[in-house]
C-alpha cells in the first residue's frame, strides 16, 4: 500500500515536471522563430522578457496554457495584469486578426507568419476571460486625489506611458520599491523615457517621488 501510494506520487511528479518541460520548450521553440527573423529586435522591443510561463495566475488552468501557447509566438510573454480589464478586448482583437495573417503587419510578418497558430472562436473566448480576470485595475483620481497634487507627478509622469495608472492599493509598502525597479527595466527596454537625458523639459524619471507617492497610498498589511 504504501509501495503504491509512493509510486503514483512519483509519476504525478514526473508528469507535472513533462508538462512544464513542455511549456518551456513551446515557449523556447517560438521564441527562436522571431528573434532569428529579421524583425527579431522590434519584435523582442514589444514585450519585455520579465514575464515566465510559471509566474502565469492559476497557472494550470486552460486560460494560463493558452497564453503559453499562443502569445509568445511573436513576442515575448505579456502578463495580464499590464492592462485593466476594458483595455483587453480591442490588444485581444488586434492579435487574433493577426494571428490569423490579416493584421496590420501581415506583409511585414509573412515570412514567420507560415507557422503562427490562430486560436479556435472558443479558444479566444477563454483566453479574453482569463486576461480580463487577472488585470490591472485602474487608478481611480476620486479616491486619490493627490495623484493630480505636486507629491503625485512623477508617478502620473512615468507610470502610464505603457498602461493606465496602477492602483496603489494593489500592492503593500514593502512589494512597491521591487515593482517600481522591474518597471525601470521594462522602460529601458522598451525604450521609453528613462530619465537619463540632461535636456531639462524632458521629462525626468524620480524614482524617489514615485516610490514616496506609492508607499504612503500602498495597501496596508
Ligand atoms: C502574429 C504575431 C502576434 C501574436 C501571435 C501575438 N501578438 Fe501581441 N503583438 C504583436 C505585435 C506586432 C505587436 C506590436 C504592435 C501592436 O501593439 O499592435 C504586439 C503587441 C502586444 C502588446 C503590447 C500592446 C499594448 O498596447 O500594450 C500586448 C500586451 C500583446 N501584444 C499581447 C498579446 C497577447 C495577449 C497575445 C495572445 C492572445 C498576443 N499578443 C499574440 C504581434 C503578436
Ligand atoms: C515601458 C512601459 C512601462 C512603463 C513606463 C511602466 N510599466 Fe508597469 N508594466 C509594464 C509591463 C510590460 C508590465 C507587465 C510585465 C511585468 O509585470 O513586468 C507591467 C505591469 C505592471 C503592474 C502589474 C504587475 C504587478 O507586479 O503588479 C503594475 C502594478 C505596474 N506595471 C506598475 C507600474 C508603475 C508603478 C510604473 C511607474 C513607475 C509603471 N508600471 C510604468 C510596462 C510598463
Amino acid at each position: 500500500m504504501r509501495f503504491l501510494v509512493a509510486l503514483s506520487a512519483t509519476a504525478l511528479c514526473l508528469a507535472t515536471a513533462a508538462s512544464a518541460q513542455d511549456a518551456a520548450q513551446l515557449v523556447e521553440q517560438a521564441k527562436r522563430r522571431w528573434t532569428e527573423s529579421p524583425h527579431g529586435p522590434m519584435l523582442e522591443r514589444i514585450l519585455p522578457p520579465t514575464f515566465e510561463p510559471d509566474q502565469l495566475p492559476e497557472r494550470k488552468s486552460r486560460g494560463a496554457r493558452l497564453v503559453a501557447q499562443y502569445c509568445v509566438q511573436c513576442h515575448n510573454l505579456p502578463n495580464p495584469a499590464m492592462h485593466h480589464a476594458a483595455k483587453w478586448p480591442a490588444i485581444f482583437e488586434r492579435m487574433v486578426v493577426r494571428m490569423r495573417g490579416r493584421g496590420n503587419m501581415g506583409e511585414l510578418m509573412q515570412e514567420m507568419m507560415a507557422g503562427v497558430e490562430a486560436p479556435t472562436v472558443a479558444e479566444a473566448e477563454i483566453l479574453l476571460a482569463y486576461l480580463q480576470k487577472f488585470s490591472q485595475r485602474a487608478l481611480d483620481p476620486r479616491r486619490y486625489p493627490a495623484v493630480d497634487l505636486p507629491e503625485g507627478r512623477s508617478f502620473k509622469l512615468a507610470c502610464q506611458q505603457c498602461h493606465v495608472l496602477p492602483d496603489p492599493r494593489r500592492h503593500t509598502a514593502s512589494e512597491w520599491p521591487a515593482v517600481v525597479t522591474r518597471m525601470e527595466k521594462n522602460m529601458e527596454w522598451m525604450n521609453r523615457v528613462v530619465g537619463n537625458r540632461s535636456e531639462p523639459d524632458e521629462p525626468q524619471l524620480r524614482i524617489e517621488e514615485i516610490n514616496a507617492f506609492l508607499v504612503k497610498y500602498a495597501r496596508k498589511g
